[in-house]
């Protein structure tokens, strides 16, 4: 179920396009500080996402590749919506910074 949700979020993300939302804002007024979405979303990549590889350095890996890799990481981690947007906050943000 857990699988399905996360599944199911970011699919309703890649139609509702949220990625490229989120990069205007960005755009618009850059973020020097972390929000609390990429605050939280480090403190899971860093934990989570570390169980069983070092964490991966966010910016080897493209926008186009992170579509890919972040959702299996994901089901993966077996994290949940939340915790899943977190850490698509945090990569969005590390590969604009
Ligand atoms: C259940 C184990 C597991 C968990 C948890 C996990 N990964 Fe992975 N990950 C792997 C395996 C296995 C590979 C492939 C081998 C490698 O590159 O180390 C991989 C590879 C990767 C890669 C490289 C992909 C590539 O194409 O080279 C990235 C980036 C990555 N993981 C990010 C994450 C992130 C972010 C999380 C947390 C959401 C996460 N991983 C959690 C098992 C896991």
């Amino acid at each position: 179920m857990k699988k399905v949700n996360a599944l199911f979020i970011f699919g309703m993300c890649i139609a509702a396009s949220c990625a490229p939302k989120i990069k205007n804002d960005i755009s618009e007024e850059p973020i020097i500080t972390m929000s609390p979405e990429v605050n939280a979303g480090q403190s899971i990549y860093n934990n989570q996402c570390t169980k069983c590889h070092k964490a991966k350095p966010v910016k080897n890996f493209s926008e186009e590749e992170w579509g890919t890799i972040l959702p299996e990481m994901s089901k993966l981690a077996e994290l949940n919506s939340e915790d899943f947007s977190n850490v698509k906050a945090y990569v969005e943000w590390m590969l604009q910074n």
